[in-house]
């Protein structure tokens, strides 16, 4: 153990009463010293102003965050962002070894929440894995991916839609989970495929009347539907669309600005990134045309090596958006990092310039 150093300076200097003011102020500013110098930087609480795409992005508590495939929820003046929790070893399971499929246990889905959209307080694992059922959808050995969330007010309740899979990816479901507040705990209501359409990466949208929707890969990521959920989100209605046939579209994310839809979403290479692209709509149901990649700067032909995977609209502002992507270490996914990025709206559809550092405007 070491001793902080202004132990025995004090010792040395305490004779006169003026002296001992002085001694502790020394000793106080040396101890202050010592404390800064000595703190393991994780511990420290950090106060974050700005959004750094691509960096650690750390917690009130100074531990990275930890939400991959994220989606936001803005409830009661608060940002929650829910996503996968990655950590541990990454391995390729043989199954997947054809396209480079790797993966790490399944841990849950974890929750942090936020007013400022900088600093974020972690809630806890929502939605945990299953750890001694291998059978459950949700034990650690099958995969949990892109959990979004919307509020039903009607019910008052708090929806989470997810993509629920097997190990090889094969079961191709969309998965429901609920809880009666945004930090959980959510109970799992169980998975299936819409219309007995296959449903892989997905995010659900709630439009301006109530409605809320579901943009999910299928036929075997080939072609993507959207479709009406119930009124009270838990369910996929027997109305929907396909659309961007044959276009292999994976990682939606939608918002609406002035009346017209857009999406984004990558092409179809798992964790390897490659060329975004986007669309916009007069209606949701369509038809959606193709406006190409939206990425500008430095290595937008890959998303800026990164996959998106939701379209945030700022609380109170009527035009700013964020991109949340992914950039996926496919060999350590736990260590995948996130680029959040400006919308830039554009006459015919949006962009999004990469920036190293960047902040909202006031
Ligand atoms: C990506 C997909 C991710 C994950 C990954 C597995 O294409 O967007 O959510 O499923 O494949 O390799």
């Amino acid at each position: 153990m070491f001793a902080a150093p202004g132990v025995t300076l004090r010792g040395d200097i305490m004779k006169t009463t003026k002296n001992r003011r002085w001694a502790v102020g020394i000793t106080g500013a040396v101890l202050a010293a010592w404390h800064i110098l000595c703190i393991p930087a994780h511990t420290a609480p950090v106060g974050h102003t700005q959004f750094k795409p691509g960096e650690i992005w750390t917690d009130t508590r100074g531990t990275p965050i930890n939400a991959h495939g994220g989606g936001i929820l803005y409830y009661d003046k608060v940002y929650y962002w829910y996503g996968e929790v990655k950590t541990g070893k990454t391995w390729l399971p043989e199954c997947n070894r054809s396209w480079n499929g790797t993966r790490v246990e399944t841990v849950g889905i974890s929750c942090y929440s936020s007013g400022d959209l900088y600093n974020w307080k972690y809630e806890g694992n929502v939605l945990p894995a299953v750890q001694d059922d291998p059978g459950h959808e949700l034990h650690k050995s099958k995969v949990l991916e892109r959990p979004k969330v919307l509020y039903n007010a009607a019910a008052r309740r708090f929806v989470m839609w997810m993509h629920v899979d097997s190990q090889d990816y094969s079961l191709a479901h969309a998965g429901v989970a609920t809880s009666s507040s945004p930090t959980g705990p959510f109970q799992y209501l169980g998975s299936f495929r819409p219309n007995g359409a296959m449903s892989r990466d997905m995010t659900v949208f709630m439009d301006e009347d109530g409605k809320a929707y579901l943009f999910h890969a299928s036929e075997n990521n080939a072609t993507m539907h959207i479709c009406l959920l119930t009124a009270d989100y838990l369910k996929p209605t027997e109305r929907f669309v396909r659309v961007f046939e044959g276009r292999s579209m994976e990682a939606p994310a939608v918002f609406k600005h002035q009346g017209r839809y857009y999406l984004m979403a990558s092409g179809c290479t798992g964790w390897a990134p490659n060329e975004a692209r986007s669309a916009v709509a007069e209606s949701i149901w369509g038809p959606w045309k193709e406006l190409g990649n939206p990425c500008r700067g430095p290595q937008a032909e890959s998303t800026f090596r990164g996959q998106s995977t939701y379209i945030l609209p700022v609380a109170d502002r009527s035009s700013t958006f964020i991109l949340m992507s992914d950039r996926w270490i496919q060999n350590d996914l736990p260590d995948s990092r996130y680029l959040w990025l400006p919308i830039t709206l554009t006459d015919k559809g949006f962009q999004v310039h990469w920036q190293t550092t960047w902040r909202l405007n006031n």
